[in-house]
């Protein structure tokens, strides 16, 4: 892609409203666009993340074999009263009649119409376990929709759900399903945990959470210092004790909560941190097919109720996690799988036809080896096109600049922001090299 001609408008001002690093820099650096409250639209930039990162899920579906599929947004309500949720869900569901005054909702989460797709479909154990995803725009009329991508009211997750015929079975795909959740986060190149997450009626370790560590991350988490185990501190306490506002960032609090604060795997000792919630997997058992009627037929021929899971992830919170965990004052450092474009090969001074030689044999070189580049061929000051480059945050920058009467040019590695002077005649392989 050629800078002059890409739609990326980089500002300087952020939205009024912005607190998060993620929100500030996605729309300084032209990632997003806010459309009203919760809603965003997505420019080239993000739209390029967004699909790398749903490619690594993706593959990582395709692993432990589930099969995508995608569910229509628009549901019927009919679905909703059948399962019972239409009134729990309460306003976060957005309903409206059609023409016919038949009323409809816009789909927050899938699970009805996911069993209403099995149901009579799937009829018997022989074809189970059945593992169906998708990643879809998801909408929920959340009462307080804020820090850009991390809580919109439309956004786009990865949901899926699992059918089986026995507990041990969905037991082994809540494990399977957990492993491809750690190599997807794992492969972004975020650090995370996995944390025990409030199951309420379900109990055990029926659900838990992917939590990419953060400092903004608004979970409260208690994670060993020796072992892998973590719980939300939401696990350790009556939910409706908590004072909405409440906040923990001292072990104490935790202490009051629960008088034993040890990890309860090993002699390690349980400390405070916080995360943002990116996914969440949960063993629903029979409780949507039961309410559907979603049987199956059982191998002495009787019909029995889905045992069922359900798992998952955000996938456009994931973009802001990614920026959440990987920024600096002056913007946005983007992981190698996440990147929208892996190099920007920067000419200091277009009227410069040495400089635009080197640099366009480069760009030439990258595209046919198949890296994102992006040329940066704007007649503004380098000054300026760096400070864009970092807000952007792109891995590496190749500037091409005065040094080139010497034959030398240097890699900008936006992470450490060391500049590595490299001979022209070697650009090509050294970037291929880190890349
Ligand atoms: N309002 C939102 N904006 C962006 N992502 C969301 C939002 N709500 C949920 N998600 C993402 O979708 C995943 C699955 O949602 P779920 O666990 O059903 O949501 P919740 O924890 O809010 O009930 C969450 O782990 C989170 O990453
Ligand atoms: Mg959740
Ligand atoms: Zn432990």
């Amino acid at each position: 892609m050629r800078r002059t001609k890409a739609f990326i408008p980089t500002s300087k001002e952020a939205p009024s409203d912005a607190l998060l690093a993620s929100h500030i820099f996605l729309s300084r650096a032209g990632f997003i666009s806010q459309v009203a409250a919760g809603l965003y639209s997505y420019m080239p930039l993000a739209k390029k993340v967004i699909r790398k990162i749903e490619n690594v899920i993706h593959d990582e579906m395709a692993n432990v074999g589930a099969q995508e599929v995608e569910l229509s947004f628009v549901a019927p309500a009919d679905l909703w009263i059948e399962s019972g949720r239409i009134d729990k869900f309460g306003k976060e569901l957005l309903r409206f009649y059609d023409r016919k005054e038949k009323l409809f909702v816009l789909g927050p989460t899938h699970e009805e119409m996911m069993v209403d797709l099995v149901r009579n479909r799937v009829t018997s154990y022989k074809n189970l376990p059945l593992n169906l995803y998708q990643i879809k725009t998801k909408f929920r009329d959340e009462v307080r929709p804020r820090y850009g991508l991390m809580r919109g009211r439309e956004f786009i997750m990865k949901d899926g759900y699992s059918f089986h015929a026995s507990e041990d079975d969905l037991e082994r795909e809540f494990n399977a399903l957990e492993d491809a959740y750690k190599k997807i986060i794992t492969r972004l190149g975020l650090d995370f945990r996995v944390v025990e997450a409030d199951s309420g009626a379900i109990g055990g370790s029926g659900s838990k959470e992917i939590m990419v560590i953060a400092q903004s991350g608004e979970d409260n988490l208690a994670i060993c210092d020796k072992c892998e185990y973590g719980a939300n501190i939401e696990v350790f306490m009556n939910l409706d004790e908590l004072p909405e506002d409440f906040d923990a960032t001292s072990i104490t609090d935790i202490k009051e909560i629960k008088s034993d604060d040890n990890c309860p795997h090993c002699d390690g000792k349980l400390s405070l941190t916080k995360g943002i919630e990116v996914g969440h997997i949960f063993k629903l058992g029979t409780t949507y097919s039961k309410a559907l009627k979603a049987e199956y037929l059982d191998e002495n021929g009787k019909a029995q109720p889905f045992i069922m899971g359900t798992y998952g992830m955000g996938v456009s919170r994931l973009v802001a996690a990614v920026i959440e965990q990987h920024h600096d004052e002056n913007g946005c450092i983007w992981t190698k799988e996440t990147a929208p474009y892996m190099v920007n090969i920067m000419i200091s001074n277009i009227k410069d036809n040495n400089q635009m030689e080197v640099g366009e044999l480069l760009y030439s070189q990258l595209l046919e080896a198949n890296v994102e580049v992006i040329i940066d061929d704007r007649k503004d000051r380098f000054g300026f096109k760096m400070k864009d480059a970092e807000l952007i945050g792109f891995p590496y920058t190749v500037i091409i600049g005065k040094e080139l009467s010497n034959g030398i040019v240097e890699i900008f590695d936006r992470k450490t922001k060391e500049k590595t002077e490299v001979n022209v005649k070697n650009i090509f392989d050294k970037v291929m090299e880190l890349i």
